[in-house]
């Protein structure tokens, strides 16, 4: 885990393999961002026109290495693009500062110590700098450890100490922010991680095992429903779903609670630690990713521990869905009924509409104990990626305002996503001869056809929001500002920021 200290040390005489400073796009030429007065200095004033004369324009996640000035103890400047010069006496957007301290911790993968002399003018931009540095200083290489030459095989390795330089390590408002960050930022890492696990050793069990060891080490309470009680308490979704899997499905709950609580906010999460398809089974090309299809519960365990780790005045109940979909001769067929937690009867027409039985389950029961809100997390479609690419989550509710109130924040942590309508006139596609629903409906618009399926499951007078986060999930293409190939730990910053919000009241 890479640490993070704030500190007032001057550029010159800091011990570090590297300074980090920002540069903006002018309007003609590249131009220095604030907080790297001292180098620029010691480059006689001439930093903006080294760095254009070395090619750099100033565009976002452009990065330009040059030796240090004479004099320094650090020898490497990194000179990061934060985009476009803001508008007159505008600050920098806490994004453009989190994507462009992540870019510069990537391109120092490796080294040692950088210290990020990036512009910080309040305690929002120490936490934009922090996250995007700890967010971009990971890697995941646990399995890059066979063959003879073991060390020359792994990646290389994440930057291990951060400096924020310009901060005040006695400011209280500083300090909360760094605290924050680090809380936020190693949970979200530890999604990150879940989400690469192969599925050969990440199933619902070893899951389940995680949750138990974290709930131990932050004091949450979990509680393991393994296959007899699932089957005990009538969970037909979750073993409908893992009944085709050598591995048997778990319901895990983790309870964070605080004395100082006024809300209780529920958490459902899709974990599917691999989806197959079933007997509905996924052609080469659609599967080899699948592995990602936990990262729902990955967020919500990641938000949850989160949430205790703050201390915040909430109650945060998670729950982890956790099934493996796979084909074989105990698995659901298509034509199959299910009888759901809830009581209703589910016909599965397409065993790979299985994220939203093993939700349906866990929906109803999250609903049993009244929480002031349910928002759940699922890569649960396909179309959801065709709607909105790969860098932008659905929302849908129950509730217009709280819809609203999910995706502001969701902007305000930096994440990407988009209201999405829930139309009453597509249920009808999932009429169902035998049961009281079919898993599936029309194609088009088969995004809002899962989130109009999930909304039969939740209690009445409930408040419900639902993340399909299919797109940004799992990053396939290369990596680019804080965000990794692969886990991305979508959904996480804004759980957080949810509980946070319903702590302190402002949340509806
Ligand atoms: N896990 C998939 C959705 C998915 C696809 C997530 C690609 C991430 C990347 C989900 O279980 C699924 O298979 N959905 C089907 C539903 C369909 C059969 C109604 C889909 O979207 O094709
Ligand atoms: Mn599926
Ligand atoms: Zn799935």
């Amino acid at each position: 885990m890479t640490a993070l200290t704030l500190s007032t040390a001057a550029a010159p005489g800091l011990r570090a393999d590297a300074i980090v400073v920002g540069v903006a796009k002018g309007a003609k030429a590249p131009v220095v961002a604030p907080g790297a007065e001292a180098v620029d200095k010691a480059y006689d004033g001439k930093l903006a026109g080294v760095l254009e004369t070395l090619g750099a324009s100033g565009a976002e996640g452009e990065v330009t290495k040059l030796p240090a000035p004479s004099g320094f103890k650090a020898p490497l400047v990194v000179a990061v693009g934060l985009g476009a010069v803001p508008e007159k006496d505008a600050a920098f957007e806490a994004e453009a500062l989190r994507r462009a301290a992540g870019a510069a911790a990537r391109a120092l993968a490796g080294s040692k110590k950088a210290a990020f002399a990036l512009p910080i003018a309040d305690a929002g931009d120490v936490a934009a700098v922090a996250e995007g540095a700890l967010l971009g200083s990971y890697s995941f290489d646990t399995y890059k450890e066979n063959g003879k030459d073991a060390k020359a095989k792994k990646g290389k390795a994440p930057l291990a100490e951060v400096a924020l330089l310009g901060t005040k390590p006695r400011d209280r408002a500083h300090k909360a922010a760094a605290e924050r960050a680090t809380a936020v930022t190693e949970e979200l890492n530890r999604a990150r991680d879940l989400i690469n696990m192969p599925p050969n050793d990440l199933n619902p069990e070893a899951f389940a095992a995680v949750a138990q060891a974290a709930g131990k080490e932050h004091g949450l309470k979990v509680q393991v429903l393994d296959e007899k009680a699932l089957e005990k308490g009538g969970y037909g979704g979750i073993l409908g779903v893992g009944a085709g899997s050598a591995s048997a499905p778990r319901l895990v709950k983790l309870s964070y609670t605080s004395s100082k609580a006024k809300k209780h906010l529920a958490f459902v999460g899709k974990g599917i630690t691999y989806d197959s398809g079933g007997i509905s089974l996924k052609p080469a090309g659609h599967n080899e990713t699948m592995k990602c299809d936990m990262s729902g519960a990955a967020a919500v365990f990641a938000a949850v521990v989160a949430a205790a780790r703050l201390g915040l005045e909430v109650d945060v109940t998670g729950w982890l869905a956790l099934a493996e979909n796979m084909p074989s001769g105990s698995a659901t067929r298509p034509g199959d009924v299910l009888r759901m937690y809830s009581g209703k009867t589910v016909e599965v027409l397409n065993t790979d509409a299985e994220g939203r039985l093993v939700l349906a389950d866990a929906l109803a029961r999250a609903s049993e104990e009244k929480p002031d809100a349910i928002v759940d997390v699922a890569t649960l479609t396909g179309a959801m990626m065709l709607a909105l690419g790969n860098r932008t989550f659905g929302i849908m509710a129950n509730d217009d305002a709280f819809r609203s109130a999910v995706h502001e924040a969701a902007e305000e942590v930096g994440e990407g996503a988009w209201p999405m309508p829930l139309p009453d006139h597509l249920r009808k596609g999932m009429d169902s001869p035998t049961a009281d629903i079919a898993n599936m409906g029309e194609r088009y618009g088969g995004g809002l056809v899962a989130g109009l399926f999930l909304k039969e499951f939740v209690g009445e007078g409930i408040t419900w929001a639902h993340l399909d986060i299919a797109g940004p999930a799992y990053n396939e293409s290369g990596p680019f500002g804080y965000t990794p190939k692969g886990g991305t730990g979508s959904a996480v910053r804004t759980l957080v920021r949810l509980a946070e919000l319903a702590a302190s009241g402002d949340l509806g």
